[in-house]
């Protein structure tokens, strides 16, 4: 019993990274009735969890784009702190010259994570990746050197504290540092460390991405 439970949880796992949340909420339900009680109905846990409305995500993105264009112009480099599947990096990339795209890639199940990113930045010439976390990518960089950085990596209130920490020093005056999630629920660890940092973002847009001026 012992050595089959932990081949379906194997079995699991992968399928987790393949099929959306209702899918996978699905099959747990109908392995908690094949096997009550079992550590089959345990929720996976990962680290990472990368939650998007459709349509609100893209157009939120978007906006946020156009809104720092609106202010700076002509847009030069930017990192982007926690890219996953490159969807948002792909987004990016259509408004700055540069994208650097800063993630480790590291959890469980991020190879087939990392595959996507790779496939959608050989479309885009212009992002560059860096297979680092964060406080180390920010050492590669001269201070105000960017025009901007957003932050999607870890979403409690001291990673999103101790990113805001190595970055800030990076933006060029009266450019922008931005991020996503400021939104209440489980991550109110952002609203908590981007409040106590700026007072307020200038902006929420509606995929809840904030953005501040610097300067
Ligand atoms: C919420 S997802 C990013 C979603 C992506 N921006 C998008 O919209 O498609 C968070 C990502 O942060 C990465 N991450 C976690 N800890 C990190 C760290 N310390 N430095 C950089 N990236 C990190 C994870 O590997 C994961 O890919």
């Amino acid at each position: 019993m012992g050595i089959s439970c932990y081949r379906i949880r194997i079995f699991l796992r992968k399928l987790d990274t393949k099929f959306p949340a209702a899918a996978r909420k699905a099959l747990r339900v109908l392995f908690s009735l094949i096997a009550p009680g079992s550590l089959l109905v345990r929720p996976m846990r990962y680290n990472t969890v990368c939650e998007k409305i459709p349509g609100q995500y893209v157009q939120g993105l978007k906006d946020l784009l156009s809104y720092i264009q609106g202010h700076i112009g002509k847009a030069g480099s930017m990192v982007e702190v926690g890219s996953y599947a490159g969807e948002s990096t792909e987004i990016f990339a259509t408004a700055f010259q540069t994208v650097y795209a800063v993630d480790p890639w590291a959890e469980f199940r991020m190879k087939h994570i990392e595959k996507k990113f790779d496939e959608r930045a050989k479309r885009k010439p212009n992002i560059i990746k860096m297979k680092k976390f964060s406080a180390d990518a920010a050492s590669f960089f001269q201070d105000e050197s960017l025009d901007f950085v957003y932050l999607d990596a870890r979403h409690d209130y001291a990673s999103v504290k101790n990113d805001i920490h190595h970055w800030l020093p990076k933006i060029k005056e009266r450019c922008f540092i931005g991020g996503h999630d400021y939104n209440e629920g489980e991550k109110v660890g952002v609203i908590r460390a981007v409040d106590e940092m700026f007072g307020k973002p200038d902006k929420v847009f509606m995929d809840s991405s904030w953005v501040k001026q610097i300067g």
